[in-house]
């Protein structure tokens, strides 16, 4: 990637990841679940660590949640309240169990954390990581497990024994005062029990009841309103509240799991002490807590609560694994956002069945058919679940679901869900198998299913259905992010005839907007605004917008670089495309075919009226001389900042990790160098170099001793590499010495 696609990668990375934070921590309504989201983080943590020298103030990642709203006010907490890494497989637990021993010195030979990712990551996810030597199940490390409550984390702070305090989590930093509706929570006392210190803070989770949440919900149903989405929702809606007393009403709950600022409290070793003492103040803490040695004995208490979750009347979503000794964790530290002693181990998606009762068919903005499962609604990973895909007619009549059927129906987190199949013992007698529609059931054009193809398509070029989702999934997020230009306003728009394509959301008449029901001028403005924004989008979110068959979002930046321009994409042949790397024949064929539309053409014209950017970003040109070559960097530099020096290395195609090992190619050594990198590269014999030898291997990609090799047999070929070469052995003299 070019250094402007990678800007425009991380900035796109940081876009996703807030507007996440936002829809989970400010609205109490995730999108995606966790997993992506974790995944979305990990890519963006990657990037910004590769590229230090774009680094921003106000990254998501500094922040853990969203921003406190206004409605209450808002305390800054005095240690930032942190967030947990998420492990989804016991590989990824593994992984960090090894860094954890790693960290601690507690076994010899830990490879080192990178490493440990690319041994998780090689691994299936369920099978043990295997490093030679190291039996990772069975090292004492000593640690907590505890559930991992699905709720909302919330710190009390009590002083003199009584509460002063509560606060939501917020971004981490800076939460919301929500003490008036804490104090109606039963199970959280007023005052302390016992001993208590001049200040404790504890933190911990509020939750609903199941039990709770149903009998609430029979309430709504039988005053005929809406159900609630899920205990978590419910709770997080009921601890908002501007009135104590509705939040009073509603039965919320508490699990402590955690210390915060202690000010005259006893000596306490291990994280299982400081939740005893927690519960000897008289505050919940969950007995389902063991306090264990192995992770092999953590993955059985795991395990165990996988299948009993449901025996609880609270909702969880995982195990919460701490290393328990206080000194340990010390140890270990954290990074900006969670702590590096604590994992939350999560559940695989969850199944459930119910009555399938009916089969719909939804037509995309490629005319693709899909059908769906309409469901007796049924509350399945963590929130009610009423349609579900069913992907194809194949899968349809693979799985032979059919309407009357009950079926299974699996959903993690907040993913679309999906019907695994039948119970047959259930299934009634004389149950129909499905057919597939004839007819599109939006305009009624005949439905086709093309050669080789698993899918059935409407092949109407005019069907509004699929108008309608040429022109939603331009305005995506994955495309060209316009907020505000969703489902339901280019329905709209199209319905009153000011959009017929995507071209169209340049020029929409706001006269006739103005008219309508619901657009008053703010609306309006925030409108305009996020179409304006829209004109300056990397080149490849433009391709993506565009719905090319077979062009994701890997394939658009590739085209986008290689050709730099939109014009010089359509002028392209077939051949020049599939010769960029990254694009192969089906994806050169399908775009030159878009391209060839007269249709294609006069959007792309609407695009440049506009002026939609249609340039592609600038190619850098640093070689990537240290391709396969690992320098560290340790001590002060005088041309580089520890960032830049980072940088230069990685744009060059080198790895430049924090600790030396044997693969370490070079080590560079500043002003106040770090003992143990500088002793390790003695031991090992990795050839030291100082500033001047960094630079040449920066231009070069060779050791300054190697160059006098490597030179002696191609000195004739170029005379100008003379010059540097005289500099090459008293550079060298140097780290040979040294070793
Ligand atoms: S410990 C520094 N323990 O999960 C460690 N968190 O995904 C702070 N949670 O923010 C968290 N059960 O809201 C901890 N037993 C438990 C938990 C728990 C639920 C929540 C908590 C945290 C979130 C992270």
């Amino acid at each position: 990637m070019t250094d402007e696609a990678i800007g425009a990668r991380i900035e796109e990375l940081r876009a996703q990841v807030r507007y996440h934070d936002e829809r989970y921590h400010g609205e109490d309504a995730p999108e995606i679940p966790d997993a992506d989201y974790d995944r979305l983080v990990r890519s963006l943590r990657e990037l910004e660590a590769a590229h230090p020298e774009l680094a921003v103030d106000d990254s998501p990642l500094a922040d853990v949640g969203a921003a406190p709203s206004s409605t209450f006010a808002p305390v800054t907490h005095v240690l930032p309240m942190m967030s947990l890494d998420n492990a989804f497989d016991r590989s990824e637990l593994e992984a960090w169990a090894l860094r954890v021993v790693g960290g601690l010195d507690l076994a010899p030979e830990v490879p080192e954390p990178a490493e440990i990712e690319e041994l998780a990551r090689a691994t299936d996810g369920d099978e043990p990581v295997e490093v030679p030597g190291i039996d990772i199940g069975a090292i004492d490390v000593g640690y907590t497990c505890e559930l991992k409550i699905d709720g909302v984390a919330c710190s009390l702070r009590y002083e003199d024994g009584r509460l002063v305090q509560a606060a939501t989590r917020g971004n981490g930093r800076v939460g919301e005062d929500i003490t008036a509706n804490v104090r109606g929570i039963d199970v959280i006392p007023d005052e302390l029990t016992g001993a208590a210190p001049a200040v404790v803070e504890v933190r911990g989770e509020i939750y609903l009841p199941v039990s709770t949440f149903e009998a609430l919900n029979e309430a709504q149903e039988a005053a005929g309103l809406a159900r609630y989405a899920n205990p978590r929702n419910t709770a997080a809606g009921s601890l908002r509240q501007k009135d104590p007393a509705i939040t009073a009403s509603r039965g919320l709950a508490f699990w402590s799991y955690q210390l915060g600022v202690v000010d005259g409290g006893p000596a306490l070793e291990g994280h299982a002490d400081a939740l005893d003492w927690i519960a000897s103040l008289g505050l919940p803490v969950n007995t389902e807590r063991r306090r264990v040695g192995t992770l092999e004995e953590v993955v059985a208490f795991a395990n165990h609560w996988l299948e009993h979750r449901h025996d609880l009347d609270y909702e969880i979503d995982g195990a919460v694994i701490k290393v328990d000794r206080l000194a340990r964790q010390e140890a270990l530290g954290a990074t900006a956002k969670a702590p590096r002693w604590a994992m939350a181990y999560k559940f695989p998606p969850e199944e459930r069945t119910t009555k399938l009762l009916e089969i719909q068919v939804s037509i995309g903005r490629t005319g693709k058919a899909t059908p769906f499962a309409v469901l007796e609604p049924v509350f399945v990973g963590g929130s009610t679940v009423q349609v579900a895909t069913l992907h194809n007619d194949d899968q349809v009549q693979l799985k032979d679901v059919r309407p009357g059927d009950t079926v299974i129906v699996r959903k993690a987190g907040d993913v679309i869900p999906e019907v695994l199949g039948p119970v047959l013992s259930e299934r009634p007698k004389r149950l129909r198998r499905w057919k597939f529609p004839e007819r599109c059931p939006t305009c009624d054009h005949t439905l086709v299913r093309p050669e080789g193809e698993a899918h059935i398509f409407c092949v109407n070029p005019v069907c509004p259905a699929q108008r309608q989702g040429r022109i939603e999934h331009f305005a995506s997020r994955g495309a060209m992010d316009i907020e505000g230009m969703g489902e339901s306003r280019v329905a709209l728009f199209i319905e009153h005839g000011f959009i017929d394509d995507a071209g169209d959301i340049y020029d929409i008449p706001w006269d006739d907007v103005a008219e309508l029901d619901g657009f008053g001028q703010t609306s309006i403005d925030n409108l305009k605004a996020a179409i304006d924004a829209s004109k300056d989008r990397p080149l490849a979110s433009l391709l993506v917008g565009l719905g090319i068959r077979h062009l994701g979002p890997a394939g658009a930046e590739d085209l986008s670089t290689a050709f730099g321009h939109i014009d010089a994409i359509m002028a392209a042949t077939v051949e020049q495309m599939a010769a960029v790397d990254g694009v192969g024949p089906t994806i050169a064929a399908s775009v030159h075919d878009y391209f060839a539309t007269p249709e294609a053409a006069a959007l792309v014209e609407k695009f440049r009226a506009a002026g939609v950017n249609l340039v592609g970003p600038e190619v850098s040109d640093v070689p990537k001389v240290l391709d396969g070559l690992t320098v560290v960097v340790t001590g002060t530099l005088g041309n580089y900042s520890r960032d830049g020096a980072a940088d230069a290395i990685k744009s060059r195609g080198g790895k430049n990790p924090g600790s030396v090992s044997k693969k370490t190619t070079a080590l560079v050594v500043g002003a106040e160098p770090g003992a143990s990198k500088l002793t390790k590269a003695q031991d090992l014999g990795v050839p030291i170099l100082d500033e001047a030898g960094f630079e040449e291997l920066l231009a070069t990609g060779r050791l300054p001793g190697a160059a006098d090799d490597t030179d002696d047999t191609d000195d004739a070929d170029d005379g100008s590499d003379g010059e540097r070469d005289t500099a090459g052995p008293e550079a060298a003299s140097e780290p040979a010495g040294d070793g």
